[in-house]
């Protein structure tokens, strides 16, 4: 059954609005204020451009002067149709705001989506289904379009199919029920919010369609209980107090997924807000949802106290207020200032969105940057040699479908293309480091999962990097079978990973990596006395000092003078730094045979990192005093032992310097 446009909000004889704004437009950008909830405090920007734009945009509109404040129900006659108010909050948690953005006024319909989500959480897709549909009626909000036979309303969004939502409200009894939408309202808006018991009476009192709408339902088992509590709970939720702001940060909380961006709280769950979302799309502002959508793009729903709450999924809530409506019963410049916003900072969800920034922020291979391990010199050759067949992808932003899509594409032409060369030349691993990934949404978790068995079936690894498994890959290891989760790899550090590459290609190319060697290497074997002659080093030993560290002792202390250089005859240091947020980052492992010290012994400068023992380790120092004797009584020998020096400096030197061409590139 349906019956055609009825109701008018606006009788004719109601007083036309003054033009003059009620007040000085003013704007802040402030943080939300609401004590009883916990806040994940933003802290607000001193000064913006964004508030001289909505000065400019509230100046311009304020002088607007069509459309009546709604009379239907006597107590809305009292609004000031002058008042104007407009905020933007964003899913960061900031908001601005301009004009009368913290007058009161009652929510009104702008309620039936939410309360839509709260019957949702409380009975399932499916029951809810039974009670409302989801197509737009095309008609006025208080429209009584219900469908044939079943008697089922045509959407959420008009009276009847938001009076069936209330019914579905869960709670033992009338007072749990109000006081449920009450505290799901309120958690959208992220501050507690009251009824105007004032708004609530003058339309309990008046509302005889709503009623007979009300007892239409209960008629078609729609409403299975007294269709009076229905109604009495959703005339309370449309006397719900708000203003402009706490539209706004409605708008931001479905627009972050449900949470609310300061609070943290959950207003809905996100398997819902799609829906929630979707019916504000198509029948938010009624038999005007087409041109909304046309002009506008934006999921919204509009209410005859005046606001108006518009969303940009994942960015942004607008919440904007002014009570003149059009006959329609829309806010005239609610409307206008959504339209305004949407084309102005280029809102509009419809308009095809730029390419994102690329997902792979750079791409590198084991040949031009390598761990932080420093190397005999044949595993050195191996690394020149095969470090190709390892490739690193530093990704970026949120992965999704449309994000990751372009990075499976490479992969597969990468593992492909290295095949078709020479198989000896094939890839041997993936390094997928995550460092600044933002999101990875199921589908890219999905899609992530099917790579690494493609790879893992063509002999390339993947490595994860700078990612844990219950972090952004939540649902990674539910997606994946167990034997296949079990052998991923994830490491906390980008320099880990590459190491693990390293070590897989040397395995690869026949070459045990460096074990720690069991035997303390002869002073004559060391790298930094290659080529000297044998009475140079019975010179030599004797001055060198020897010393012994258990593992994790400290060799070296960042800041102690640097006086000496460290021959390494057994075992393995790692250089670290301290990192400011905590944790370390490590610079350099050094293995027997490896010199380290030397930069400070020839700057005379201090210790800028500390050197531990991963290993037992044995060490045989030389201090700046012998070294000086060196060059005083055997000027070859120092000669040689400088020579070594800058030969491995000019090493590292040039393997930085491929470093950061490739990081550059
Ligand atoms: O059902 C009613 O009449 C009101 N309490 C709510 C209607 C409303 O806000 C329509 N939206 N523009």
């Amino acid at each position: 059954m349906r019956s055609g446009r009825n109701t008018r909000l606006v009788p004719k004889e109601a007083a036309a609005p003054e033009t003059e704004p009620s007040s000085r437009p003013r704007t802040k950008v402030a943080r939300l204020r609401r004590p009883p909830l916990p806040t994940r405090a933003t802290v607000p920007s001193p000064f913006s451009p964004i508030d001289d734009y909505l000065r400019q945009l509230h100046q311009q509109l304020s002088a607007l002067g069509d459309g009546r404040v709604a009379s239907y129900i006597p107590e809305l006659t009292k609004a000031d149709p002058r008042h104007f108010g407009i905020a933007i909050a964003t899913v960061d948690g900031r908001v601005y705001e301009v004009g009368d953005a913290r007058e009161r006024f009652t929510i009104q319909s702008i309620s039936k989506p939410l309360v839509y989500g709260a019957a949702l959480e409380d009975r399932g897709v499916e029951r809810v289904r039974r009670a409302v549909g989801v197509e737009p009626s095309g008609e006025a909000f208080n429209s009584i379009s219900l469908e044939p036979g079943t008697g089922r309303p045509m959407n959420p969004m008009i009276n009847a199919g938001a009076i069936a939502m209330s019914s579905l409200v869960a709670g033992d009894g009338r007072e749990a029920r109000r006081a449920r939408v009450l505290a799901a309202i309120s958690a959208y808006a992220g501050r507690e919010l009251d009824v105007d018991e004032a708004v609530f009476e003058s339309e309990r009192s008046t509302g005889h369609r709503n009623r007979a709408i009300g007892h239409l339902l209960r008629n078609y088992e729609i409403i299975g209980d007294d269709p009076d509590e229905a109604l009495d709970l959703y005339f309370r939720q449309c006397a719900v107090r708000v203003d402009c702001r706490d539209l706004a940060w409605i708008g931001a909380t479905l627009a972050n997924g449900g949470t609310h961006p300061v609070t943290g709280r959950q207003a809905v769950r996100r398997e819902f807000v799609g829906s929630i979302l979707s019916v504000m799309a198509t029948c938010g502002v009624y038999d005007f949802s087409g041109e909304w959508t046309d002009r506008v793009g934006l999921p919204a729903k509009s209410g005859v106290g005046g606001g108006i709450v518009a969303v940009l999924p994942g960015q942004l809530g607008i919440g904007v207020y002014s009570p003149a409506l059009d006959e329609r019963g829309n806010s005239v410049r609610g409307v206008r200032a959504c339209e305004a916003l949407s084309q102005d900072l280029g809102l509009h969800g419809l308009q095809p969105p730029r390419a994102s920034a690329a997902t792979v922020r750079a791409s590198y291979t084991l040949a031009a940057v390598r761990s932080k391990r420093r190397r005999p010199l044949a595993e050195e050759r191996v690394l020149a040699e095969h470090g190709e067949r390892v490739r690193v992808l530093e990704l970026q932003g949120d992965l999704r479908f449309t994000t990751f899509e372009p990075v499976l594409h490479l992969i597969s032409l990468l593992v492909q293309q290295a095949q078709q060369v020479q198989p000896a030349q094939s890839l041997v691993a993936v390094v997928l480091d995550f460092r600044r990934v933002t999101q990875v949404d199921r589908a890219a978790t999905r899609l992530l999962v099917a790579l690494i068995a493609q790879c893992t079936a063509r002999e390339v690894s993947v490595a994860l990097t700078r990612v844990r498994r219950g972090d952004l890959l939540a649902s990674l290891d539910a997606e994946m079978d167990p034997r296949a989760a079990a052998a991923l790899h994830f490491h906390p550090q980008l320099d880990l990973g590459l190491e693990a590459c390293e070590r897989e290609l040397l395995r690869r190319a026949g070459l045990a990596p460096g074990l720690a060697a069991a035997q303390e290497l002869p002073l004559a074997a060391h790298g930094l006395c290659h080529g000297a002659a044998a009475e140079d080093l019975v010179f030599l030993e004797p001055l060198l000092v020897r010393s012994h560290f258990e593992p994790g002792a400290l060799l070296v202390h960042r800041g102690d003078p640097g006086d000496s250089i460290y021959l390494l005859l057994r075992g393995q240091v790692s250089v670290v730094v301290d990192l400011p947020g905590g944790g370390f980052k490590r610079l350099a492992t050094l293995s027997a045979g490896m010199a380290f010290g030397e930069l400070a012994l020839i700057t005379g400068g201090r210790r800028t990192a500390d050197v531990r023992a991963d290993t037992t380790v044995e060490c045989a120092t030389l201090d700046a005093g012998t070294f000086a004797r060196l060059e005083r009584e055997r000027p070859a020998l120092t000669i040689l032992l400088l020579r070594n020096l800058l030969q491995g400096v000019g090493r590292m030197a040039l393997q930085l310097t491929v470093e950061v061409a490739a990081l550059e590139g």
